[in-house]
């Protein structure tokens, strides 16, 4: 109920007007009912997400011992037999680049889940020692030895993240480098260039291989995306890292030419100062 009082001729007047609020309360009543409903589905969802996860860790986790062994095994059957020049050597041969396959994609799994689930840590970055592991953890790829490297690094500043998140974007990057290479290229190469500030660290990779294609550009960092037949992996690589940048406030910028090759620079935060 709404009252005016006006007093221009002298006498007070007296306006009044009632609103029927019944229908604004039950509106409020069934906006306030179904915020709580939304409360509660949420809470079921983030229960569930979270044993999702669980599952999908442990059953990854778990997959891969039987798989280490069947590769230890499928190694000690051609040792066995690789003299023999038989078709079983090929057949065993197959399996394990189908063994190796599976691993790696159960490492993928891995390290999506790791990043969702683990707190970003905060330990001294090596950038030299660190690119040089990544560098050794590649040597027996294929291609690799045919590819010329050209490591440049400078850091004169304690820089502080996540060592085994820059593990996981830096492998990454490097393994498309070297897998992507252009074999029909007579200098095939690949450039590490770190440069390390204060307050961030430039990382930029360059290779001259196949590059990718304009109208893949935009769809390279979907998970299960492949931008070429000739890829044999499960297209998750560079989705994993676009993930675990958003957890280093990192950035990435691809810039990459059919043909001509391909140029990643990546950003990352220096978490020295602990606001990052
Ligand atoms: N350096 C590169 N040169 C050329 N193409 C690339 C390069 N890096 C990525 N790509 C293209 O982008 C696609 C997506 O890359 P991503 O790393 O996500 O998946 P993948 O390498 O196919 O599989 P995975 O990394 O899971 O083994 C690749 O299939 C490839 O076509
Ligand atoms: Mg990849």
């Amino acid at each position: 109920m709404h009252l005016a009082y006006l007093s221009s001729t002298g006498s007070p007047q007296i306006y009044a007007s009632i609103v029927d609020i019944t229908e604004r309360k039950e509106i409020r009543n069934r906006l306030k009912q179904q915020f709580e409903d939304l409360e509660i589905t949420n809470q079921l969802l983030l229960k569930t997400n979270n044993e999702l996860d669980r599952f999908v860790y442990s059953a990854s986790h778990d997959l891969r011992s039987p798989l280490k062994s069947l590769l230890g095994l499928s190694d000690m059957i051609i040792e066995d037999i690789k003299q023999e020049n038989t078709v079983e050597v090929k057949q065993m041969d197959m399996m394990k680049s189908s063994i190796l396959k599976l691993d790696n994609f159960i490492g993928d799994i891995l390290s999506y889940s790791r990043n969702t689930r683990t707190e970003v840590a905060k330990e001294a970055i090596d950038f030299n020692q660190t690119i040089q592991d990544i560098i050794t953890g590649h040597i027996y790829m294929e291609g690799a030895t045919e590819i010329e490297l050209n490591v440049k690094i400078k850091q004169d500043f304690k820089f502080v993240s996540d060592l085994g998140r820059i593990n996981v974007i830096l492998n990454n990057l490097f393994s498309n480098a070297i897998k992507y290479m252009d074999p029909t290229k007579e200098n095939p190469y690949v450039s590490i260039d770190v440069k390390c500030s204060n307050d961030h660290a430039i990382i930029m990779i360059e290779d001259n291989g196949i590059g990718i294609d304009k109208k893949d550009k935009d769809r390279i960092f979907e998970m299960f995306y492949r931008a070429t037949k000739t890829s044999d992996g499960s297209g998750l690589g560079l989705y994993i890292v676009k993930e675990t940048l958003e957890k280093l406030n990192g950035t990435i910028n691809i810039d990459s030419k059919s043909t001509k090759g391909t140029k990643i620079i990546v950003t990352l935060a220096n978490r020295l100062m602990g606001l990052n």
